[in-house]
């Protein structure tokens, strides 16, 4: 499907903080507009309207029916991505739905079916990995630069209030999630999965605020992913988030503490440019090149199936303390 259109139209459903940089994001992308809207809240959602310079909608039902709407950006609480993907698309409009994106595999793989069914994108907000710095390294493992891949690291660590955190599924479903799509993309898929997590800092939610990962890659490399709410990390070259791929022949870095502005960010302490960066290059690609051109997300949704199984297989791992095999 390519769009031929000079402004192609944009709907939000959902206008939580992520609302925010996307609409950021969708100003900043020439020949798009956000032309309006919805949210379950009418008072946050007219409030949002006047700093987006955008319309409302009294319904999301209203929202996928306008004509002036070319695609909408899924932008709810992760139990309502499937609700709201599937009313876009039942519409024939095309649809970025945020991470992650579903609850369970099945849930995704209907996403699929019904995108394919009707011809139409769904791309997953896989942000982190639309970043320059990611993109080379994808192109050093896939041209063999970096010789054999024996290590790969993914650190997240920024602190979330506990009301925040209180928001959201634990970092095991919120944080590993991204975890996974980066590996995928720069190295592929783990056979083995071990993890861990625990309550360190939160003292009224019982959501996890850290979770450790092991894996052993199918080329036999060793992975590594840390995501925790509980503490941002500030010694020197702190390991915020810090994407790290080592071989016999070379290594990368990528790392959220390149670009910092000293002023709060949404949830965070500090500002960190990648964040917007990333949703900006994100927004960009699945306009420019997904509706415009016809061409694929960096990460698929049978991307966001395999990240699932890995989040599973993360959750298996730590209610049966134990290894597990993925298939
Ligand atoms: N890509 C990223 O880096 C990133 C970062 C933060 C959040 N997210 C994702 O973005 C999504 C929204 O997160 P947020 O930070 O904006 O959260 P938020 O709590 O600020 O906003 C949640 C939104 O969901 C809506 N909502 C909640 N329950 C609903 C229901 N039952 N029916 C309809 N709407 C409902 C709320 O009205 C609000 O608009 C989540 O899926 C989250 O995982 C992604």
């Amino acid at each position: 499907m390519k769009l031929d259109k000079s402004t192609i139209g944009i709907g939000f459903i959902g206008t939580g903080d992520i609302s925010i940089l996307h609409a950021k994001a969708v100003q900043k992308c020439y020949g798009a507009k956000l032309v309006g809207i919805w949210n379950r809240s009418s008072e946050r959602a007219q409030q949002r309207a006047k700093e987006f310079g955008c319309r409302c909608y009294s319904s999301p039902e209203e929202l996928v029916r306008d004509p002036a709407i070319d695609a909408v950006f899924v932008l709810t609480n992760l139990e309502t991505h499937l609700e709201y993907t599937r009313l876009a698309l039942q519409a024939g409009k095309s649809v970025l739905v945020e991470k992650p994106v579903g609850q369970s595999v099945a849930e995704i793989e209907e996403m699929d079916r019904l995108a394919k069914k009707n011809h139409l994108v769904c791309m997953p907000g896989h942000n982190y990995i639309y970043e320059a710095g990611m993109m080379r390294t994808r192109e050093l493992v896939e041209n063999d630069d970096l010789g054999r891949i024996v290590s790969a690291y993914v650190m997240y660590n920024i602190h979330h209030p506990e009301e925040v955190a209180a928001r959201y599924p634990g970092v095991v479903r919120q944080i590993l999630t991204h975890h996974s799509y980066i590996l995928l993309y720069l190295v592929g898929k783990p056979k083995e999965i071990c993890a861990m997590k625990a309550t360190l800092h939160y003292e009224k939610i019982t959501q996890e605020d850290i979770a450790m990962v092991q894996m052993r890659m199918e080329n036999g490399a060793l992975a590594h992913f840390c995501a925790s709410f509980a503490a941002d990390d500030h010694a020197a070259d702190p390991w915020t988030v810090m994407v790290k791929v080592i071989g016999t022949a070379g290594s990368t870095r990528y790392s959220y503490r390149d670009h910092v502005e000293i002023k709060p960010g949404l949830v965070h302490s500090q500002t960190y440019t990648a964040y917007q960066g990333s949703i900006m290059n994100e927004v960009k690609h699945f306009i420019e090149v997904c509706l415009r051109q016809g061409g694929e997300p960096l990460s698929s949704l049978q991307d966001a199936i395999t990240a699932q199984k890995m989040v599973e297989a993360c959750e298996l791992s730590i209610s049966e303390n134990r290894i597990i095999s993925l298939s």
